[in-house]
């Protein structure tokens, strides 16, 4: 496996693989089983595997801990290994942002896309996030690019900006990887110190399951924001009185290109949830069928 921390080794190596296609999934390291469902289904669609690694100063706001995000890279390179990778690409934030980050050309997807649900707590997130994906894209030069649908908004601002911007690439969108119990895994998840709050975080999942029962028993047309209300009292009614806070940041009905909220659900609809269990927020999302 190839280890290039710079633009112009890798764009050496690229050259060689002339004829045969990539696939790059981006990631910001911490490897999970989540990330490693990506990295395989990278490895069943082309025949180069490259793995970006980047914690990306670009998408953390000033309230968030840059400095702290985990870098366990030789843990992430023995996973890459062992996964079959043929390239990691680790570039340092010099690498990436020569001029530092704040003199840099930016990608700004449309408002509209933004300005909702994790946007709305981030300013200038998936500008960043934006920004650094599409650096990648015309770095590595990938026929694929494989997404988490864990990540929904994101997932909808990269396809809506390689369709507007006319990138030569495949977004190929893959399932949330979820624990035994249904909880979406997250390196977020590790800062679930005690039992209650690992009980407590199931209620995301438990919310978005709800909803796809009511809609798989509903006769008629669903009210998307009553039936939204009504589960989240149902589901947080036992924590109300607990040791454990959970409070929901947004649950909401949206259609899954534009990210507009709907009025009703109804199957091919996304329904995003935020919450915090305490002081650790978490982020879940599924599409109803
Ligand atoms: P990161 O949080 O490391 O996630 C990398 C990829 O893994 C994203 O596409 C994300 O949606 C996916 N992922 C995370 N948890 C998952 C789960 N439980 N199941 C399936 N996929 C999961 O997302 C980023 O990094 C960054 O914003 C990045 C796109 C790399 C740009 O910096």
């Amino acid at each position: 496996m190839f280890l290039f921390t710079t633009v112009a080794d890798y764009r050496t190596q690229r050259r060689d693989w002339q004829g045969k296609t990539l696939a790059l999934v981006p990631t910001m390291g911490a490897l999970h089983q989540g990330h490693q469902a990506l990295i395989r289904e990278a490895r069943a669609l082309a025949d180069v595997v490259v793995v970006s690694i980047f914690v990306n100063p670009l998408q953390f706001g000033p309230q968030e801990d840059l400095a702290a995000y985990p870098r366990p890279k030789d843990q992430d390179l023995a996973i890459c290994e062992q996964l079959g990778v043929d390239a990691v690409f680790y570039p340092s934030p010099l690498e990436m942002y020569p001029d530092g980050p704040d003199h840099v050309t930016r990608v700004v997807p449309p408002a509209s896309m933004t300005e909702g649900f994790c946007g709305a707590f981030r300013p200038g997130h998936f500008e960043g996030v934006a920004t650094v994906v599409l650096k990648l894209f015309s770095i590595t030069q990938p026929d694929f690019a494989v997404f988490g649908e864990k990540d929904a908004q994101q997932l909808a601002i990269i396809q809506k900006m390689v369709h507007d911007l006319n990138l030569p690439v495949r977004i190929v969108p893959h399932p949330t990887l979820r624990n035994e119990r249904g909880l979406a895994l997250s390196s977020r998840n590790q800062y679930l110190k005690t039992p209650q709050e690992q009980e407590a975080a199931l209620c995301l999942s438990q919310i978005l399951s709800g909803v796809q029962q009511a809609l798989t028993e509903a006769t008629a047309p669903l009210p998307a924001e009553k039936i939204l209300e009504r589960l989240q009292a149902a589901v947080l009614a036992p924590w109300q009185a607990g040791p454990v806070s959970v409070r929901v940041q947004y649950l909401a009905a949206v259609d899954p290109v534009t990210f507009q909220p709907v009025s009703q659900l109804q199957p091919g609809v996304r329904v995003l949830i935020a919450a915090y269990v305490n002081q650790v927020r978490l982020i879940d999302n599924c599409l109803l069928t």
